[in-house]
């Protein structure tokens, strides 16, 4: 387990942007903490170093986005947040085991303690806010 310390959002993109070297040819990031904790915010900072430079919109009332990665054709960035997810016959209707089938798409997904199991890859972030601004960001591969 590798822990980090960061004292603005800032620094917490700048830390998934770094993480983000070992997932360019795909991965499945499980990212959870409190409300406001920084997810979508470390998402962003994930994807910059793809080479994905639209802004990221937080996908909450939609529980998903994709994005197209440029460099990796086969796959593409999906970005999902869970916390409004109703029951788990949605988790189906996104696609959610389809996408996690292909090994060259890239998905992080917010609240993902929402879902019974994730493939045994994951790697799992777990953000927990020590302040305002600072946040402890574990990381469990
Ligand atoms: N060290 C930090 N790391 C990340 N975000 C921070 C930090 N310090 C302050 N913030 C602020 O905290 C907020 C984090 O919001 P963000 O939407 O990323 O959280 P979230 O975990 O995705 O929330 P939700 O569960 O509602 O989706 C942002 O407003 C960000 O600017
Ligand atoms: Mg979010």
């Amino acid at each position: 387990m590798k822990k980090y310390q960061t004292n603005s959002a800032t620094e917490t993109q700048k830390i998934a942007a770094d993480l983000a070297s070992c997932c360019k040819n795909g991965g499945i990031i499980a990212l959870s903490g409190p409300l406001g904790s920084g997810k979508t915010t470390f998402t962003q900072g994930f994807a910059k170093t793809l080479g994905i430079t639209q802004n990221l919109i937080s996908p909450t009332f939609i529980l998903i986005r994709s994005y197209p990665i440029p460099e990796n054709n086969q796959g593409q960035l999906f970005h999902i947040d869970l916390y409004r997810l109703e029951n788990k016959s949605q988790i189906e209707t996104i696609g959610l085991s389809d996408i996690l089938d292909n090994p060259y798409n890239i998905t992080l997904i917010e609240w993902a303690e929402r879902l019974d199991k994730l493939p045994e890859n994951t790697i799992k972030i777990n953000i927990a806010p020590k302040g305002e601004n600072s946040r402890e960001i574990e990381v469990i591969e």
